[in-house]
């Protein structure tokens, strides 16, 4: 398996500088193209990485399947499918999702921002503080790595100029689905988009997914399977975003992507893949990720399709 990872990072390795980092973040514009790195967990318990699988980036979007997840612990999967709905919005991450003067609330969806940002008020906690740090917890849990913490630069860089994500809490405010104090919602999205993390975490985490809720070695049940089916099913529809039917064609597995350069990619029953590099396509994907992940599946015959 190392061999093959290895040979992958390589063949797609003239794809890196074809992205470009995020750039409206600006802590974000200064990740390194050349950086592409792979961990892959596999249910006979080998674990395989190759390239720059060890180094740090912020996890961004991809903590919306960990937060959608507590939101159903905390709630149930009824609640969830009424109050943000699981329609494929086919909009890109950071659409204004209102139509004709009102909240278009069957496009909430959990995995774009609007959705995202409203799932952060419906966790439990008394602050947005107190919600950040469960979330940290459940993350440090799928993870299986107390360490993980939050990236301070890239949290102050989301906060000083997410002001289109504050355009978004700000419009849930105005339609009523926001009691909180905007700002405090705010903090707790912020802070959960600049977890730090590596490959191998997100390696982890997708593979309880991919193991139908249970942990990586010790198979400890940590959240119930209807749970993994949940999220497992709103990653394959919009994990990707607006290109999640293209994603869904050319690779077949349930995924989500974050524009620190990371994608989470599960195959259920069979591995739990963690890729970075920070150069991205005009949706906000890794390019070589998607590349890498492609050549994936075509080897190991991933397709769930
Ligand atoms: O909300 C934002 O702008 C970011 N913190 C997260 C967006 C993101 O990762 C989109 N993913 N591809």
């Amino acid at each position: 398996m190392e061999a093959l990872l290895e040979e992958i990072i390589r063949d797609c390795a003239v794809y890196k500088a074809q992205g470009r980092p995020a750039s409206y973040i600006p802590e974000l514009a200064k990740g390194d193209v050349n950086d592409l790195g792979i961990y892959v967990v596999s249910s006979d318990g080998q674990s395989s990485r190759a390239g720059d699988w060890h180094k740090p980036f912020t996890i961004q979007s991809i903590v919306k399947p960990i937060l959608l997840l507590m939101c159903l612990m905390d709630n149930g999967a009824a609640f969830v499918r009424e109050k943000i709905g699981v329609e494929a919005t086919g909009k890109p991450f950071d659409a204004i999702n209102v139509d004709g003067g009102s909240l278009a609330a069957q496009h909430l969806n959990p995995m774009v921002n609007m959705g995202a940002i409203y799932m952060s008020t419906l966790i439990r906690g008394r602050s947005g503080g107190e919600r950040f740090e469960r979330l940290l917890e459940l993350t440090r849990l799928l993870a299986g790595n107390r360490d993980i913490a939050v990236d301070e630069n890239v949290y102050r860089s989301e906060k000083r100029t997410g002001n289109r994500n504050r355009a978004l809490a700000y419009m849930l405010k105005t339609y009523g689905m926001i009691d909180d104090d905007v700002e405090d919602v705010l903090d707790c999205y912020f802070r959960a988009c600049s977890i730090r993390v590596d490959c191998r975490d997100l390696a982890n985490i997708a593979y309880c997914f991919a193991n139908r809720g249970r942990a990586p070695i010790t198979d400890e049940r940590l959240f119930p399977m209807e749970y993994a089916h949940f999220v497992n099913a709103v990653l394959v529809t919009c994990g990707m975003y607006d290109g999640s039917g293209d994603f869904a064609v050319r690779v077949g597995v349930p995924a989500k992507s974050g524009v620190g350069g990371g994608i989470m990619a599960v195959a259920p029953t069979r591995m739990g893949v963690g890729i970075f590099s920070p150069g991205l396509d005009e949706k906000g994907n890794s390019l070589a990720g998607i590349k890498a992940l492609e050549e994936l599946s075509r080897r190991m015959y991933l397709s769930i399709f």
